[in-house]
C-alpha cells in the first residue's frame, strides 16, 4: 500500500450551537451532555449543504497541499447526509471546484473516512493514480430527528478531507465489518410506489445507544493492538491516537484497555465539534495539523467505528 499526506483542510458552519440553545427544543440540559458525551456545542448548518462544505474543505486541502483542482486524478467522498443519492458528493466536488477526474462514492458512516484513505492508499499502489482529493462531510443536522433527545445532542455539521500522493506512510491497517442494522441505521423513504407493501420508514438517524457504546469500547482497542501488533510498533512508539469523536466517555475507555497509551496522546476537539460522522477524523487531523502538534516522523494511529458496524483502525507516518 502506498500513501503519503501531502496537507489537510476542513470547515465548519459558523452557526455555533450550545447544550443550552438545545435545551430549548429538547428536555435536556448541558450538565447531561457534557458528563454523558464531553460534547459543549456543535456547528450546525443554516443554509449549507453537504456539497457546499466539502467543496470548501476541498479548496482548503488543495491549498495545504500545494496541489491544483486540475491536478487530481481521483475524487473519493463518504456521506451518510448528502444532497442527493445522485449525483454522489464527489461528483458534485469535482465540479464545483473545477476538477475534471473520476470522482466516487464510498458509504461507511462513521468508519468512512478510513475507508476512502485505504482505497486511496490501494489505488496509488497501482501506479495509475497520483494525487488523490479525499473528503468526508456531512450535514448530520438534515437526517436528526430533533424531536429525540438520544440523538439530536450528538451530532454536528463540517466537512473534511486530506490530498494524497503515493508514499511510504501508510504502515498498515485493521478492517472489521459486523453487518446487520440492530444497533445504528438511517434508512431511506419509502416512496410513493403504488404497489409496495413495505412499511414507511422513519428516515432518520436511529441509534441503540448502549449497543454502540459496548460495541465501540470493546472493538476499537481490540482493533488498535492488532494492528500493533501486525505492525509490529510497540503501543509506547504511538505519538498520537485520533479516534472518531463520538463520546469522550468512549475514548477514555479505549485508552484505559491500552495501557501503553496515556490518555494524553488521545486527541480530540469532540467539545466543540460533536459527532461529525465522515468528517470527524480529517477535521481533527487538520486542526493538529495547523497547529502545529503533529510532526514529521510522528506516529499516528487513527481508529473509527460506526454504522454498519465498522470499525477501522489505522498506522500512519505523519
Ligand atoms: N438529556 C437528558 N436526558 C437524557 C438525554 C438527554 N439528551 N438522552 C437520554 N436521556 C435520559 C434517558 O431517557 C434515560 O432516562 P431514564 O433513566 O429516566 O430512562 C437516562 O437519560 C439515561 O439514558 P441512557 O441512554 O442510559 O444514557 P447513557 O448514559 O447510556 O448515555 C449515550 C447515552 C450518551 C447515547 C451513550 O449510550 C453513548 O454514548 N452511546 C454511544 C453513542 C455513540 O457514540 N454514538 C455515536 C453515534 S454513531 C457513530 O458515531 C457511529
Amino acid at each position: 500500500m502506498s500513501l503519503h499526506i501531502l496537507g489537510t483542510g476542513s470547515y465548519v458552519p459558523p452557526l455555533v450551537v450550545t447544550n443550552d440553545d438545545l435545551s430549548k427544543y429538547v428536555d435536556t440540559n448541558d450538565e447531561w451532555i457534557v458528563s454523558r458525551t464531553g460534547i459543549h456545542q456543535r456547528h450546525i448548518s443554516v443554509d449549507e449543504t453537504a456539497t457546499d462544505m466539502a467543496a470548501k474543505a476541498a479548496f482548503a486541502a488543495l491549498e495545504n497541499s500545494g496541489v491544483k483542482a486540475e491536478e487530481l486524478d481521483l475524487i473519493l467522498c463518504a456521506t451518510v447526509s448528502g444532497d442527493n443519492l445522485c449525483p454522489n458528493l464527489a461528483c458534485m466536488v469535482q465540479a464545483t471546484i473545477g476538477a475534471t477526474c473520476p470522482a466516487f462514492d464510498l458509504s461507511g458512516a462513521c468508519s468512512a473516512f478510513l475507508f476512502l484513505l485505504e482505497t486511496a492508499a490501494a489505488y496509488l499502489s497501482t501506479g495509475r493514480y497520483h494525487k488523490i482529493l479525499c473528503v468526508g462531510s456531512e450535514q448530520m443536522s438534515r437526517i436528526l430527528d430533533w424531536n429525540d433527545r438520544s440523538t439530536c445532542i450528538l451530532f454536528g455539521d463540517g466537512a473534511a478531507g486530506v490530498v494524497v500522493e503515493q508514499g511510504e506512510d501508510y504502515l498498515g491497517s485493521q478492517l472489521m465489518v459486523r453487518g446487520g442494522d440492530e444497533v445504528l441505521k438511517v434508512p431511506t423513504p419509502i416512496g410513493n410506489s403504488p404497489f409496495t407493501k413495505l412499511e414507511p420508514t422513519h428516515p432518520y438517524v436511529y441509534m441503540n445507544g448502549s449497543e454502540t457504546y459496548k460495541f465501540a469500547t470493546r472493538t476499537v482497542p481490540a482493533q488498535i493492538q492488532q494492528l500493533l501488533e501486525k505492525t509490529g510498533v510497540e503501543q509506547e512508539q504511538v505519538d498520537w491516537v485520533i479516534c472518531h469523536q463520538a463520546n469522550r466517555r468512549i475514548i477514555e475507555a479505549a485508552a484505559r484497555r491500552l495501557k501503553g497509551i496515556p490518555l494524553e496522546k488521545f486527541l480530540m476537539n469532540i467539545d466543540e465539534y460533536g459527532n461529525t460522522s465522515a468528517a470527524s477524523i480529517p477535521l481533527l487531523l487538520d486542526e493538529c495539523n495547523r497547529k502545529g502538534i503533529l510532526k514529521r516522523g510522528d506516529l499516528i494511529v487513527l481508529a473509527a467505528f460506526g454504522g454498519g458496524l465498522s470499525c477501522v483502525a489505522t498506522l500512519i507516518r505523519w
